[in-house]
């Protein structure tokens, strides 16, 4: 791998978007936000694309979107807990950046998402029996393209930062 890139792969609540920006920080590296991106680009909330377009329309934008950023270089990159789902989207991440899978367990990851409004799979009677369907289905994918699985149960940013850095090739 040339491009020294690295990508945060895991479910919603992880802790992708804090972790990511603390590691771009230490390592002078530039964050990137694909949820972030795709806003920007469309003008639109994530809510609100899945409101106009649905699921699959998404989906769409965040294929174009990931395919586009992990061309870049020297760049920590969040995506979204559902990009893995695309087989495109998991060939240009294993091939062109170090990628890392956040793990963490269905509790902390519904405490870390319960009162975010921002996450539109969740709207639903069982958020939590959500993340566990999500899960069942995701698990393997992220564990598919990952050179390394952290837990992040328990642990801070600064605790994951030093665990990837060290762990990264060089
Ligand atoms: C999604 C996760 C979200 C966002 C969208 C769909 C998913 O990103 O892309 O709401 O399918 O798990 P985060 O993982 O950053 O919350």
């Amino acid at each position: 791998m040339t491009r020294r890139n690295i990508f945060l792969i895991g479910p919603m609540g992880a802790g992708k978007t804090t972790a990511g920006k603390e590691l771009a920080k230490t390592l002078g590296m530039v964050f990137v936000d694909s949820d972030h991106e795709i806003e920007q680009h469309t003008g639109a909330n994530i809510p609100l694309i899945f409101e106009l377009e649905g699921e699959t329309g998404f989906r769409t934008r965040e294929r174009s979107m990931i395919g586009e950023l992990t061309q870049r270089e020297n760049i920590v990159l969040a995506t979204g807990g559902g990009a893995v789902l695309d087989k495109d989207n998991r060939a240009h991440l294993s091939s062109r950046g170090y990628v890392v899978y956040l793990r963490a367990n269905i509790e902390q990851l519904f405490n870390r998402t319960s009162k975010d409004p921002h996450r539109p799979l969740l709207k639903t009677a069982d958020p939590k029996a959500k993340l566990r369907e999500l899960m069942e289905t995701r698990a393997p994918l992220y564990e598919e393209i990952a050179d390394l699985i952290l837990d992040t149960d328990g642990h801070t940013p600064k605790w994951l930062v030093k665990k990837i850095i060290a762990a990264r090739p060089s």
